[in-house]
């Protein structure tokens, strides 16, 4: 009895040691689109994005465009950064489905690093596997559209 606590108290201590372990790893930035990155980045997508898009990403028929079998999202990186900056009113067409609303720009709203974080979130999840996108490439697109 008493040895089975003291193993219980032993893993619990374990278990601090690794979530101690974690913001370490982020700050070093080893730990790629790591937990945090992914936290952060889903923070952002239910704070910003989830309203329309909807929760599992799916969007709503003849409204908004789902983040899923979409190759904006799973395209190039300048491309889908600069939708996240801009906005969008082209019209797009997603899986044989059209959508013609706007998408407010998000320039003056979030950050490098949430738009970064949000399309790395994005572009993992949802049945997406798209590489990560780097704060340094949300900037330099920033730049370049800047007026
Ligand atoms: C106010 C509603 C709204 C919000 C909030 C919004 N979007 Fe959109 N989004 C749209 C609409 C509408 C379109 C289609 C625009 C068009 O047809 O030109 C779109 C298009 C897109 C596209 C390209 C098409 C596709 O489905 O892949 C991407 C990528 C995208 N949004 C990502 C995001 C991300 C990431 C966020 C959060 C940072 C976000 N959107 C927030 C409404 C929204």
């Amino acid at each position: 009895m008493k040895k089975s606590l003291v193993v219980v108290i032993t893993m619990l201590g374990a278990g601090v040691v690794c979530l101690n372990i974690r913001p370490t790893l982020a700050a070093a930035g080893l730990n790629g689109p790591g937990p945090t990155t992914m936290q952060r980045g889903q923070k952002v997508y239910e704070q910003t994005c989830l309203a329309c898009h909807q929760a599992d990403a799916g969007g709503v028929p003849g409204m908004t465009p789902p983040l899923q079998k979409s190759p904006y999202v799973q395209g190039p990186a300048n491309k889908v950064i600069g939708i996240v900056l801009n906005g969008l009113n082209d019209g797009v067409e997603i899986d044989g489905d059209t959508y013609s609303n706007p998408m407010p720009p998000f320039n003056s709203v979030l950050k490098d690093q949430d738009i970064a974080d949000v399309l790395t979130y994005v572009r993992s999840h949802f049945g997406n596997k798209a590489a990560p996108i780097t704060v340094t490439q949300v900037s330099q697109i920033r730049q370049g559209v800047k007026k």
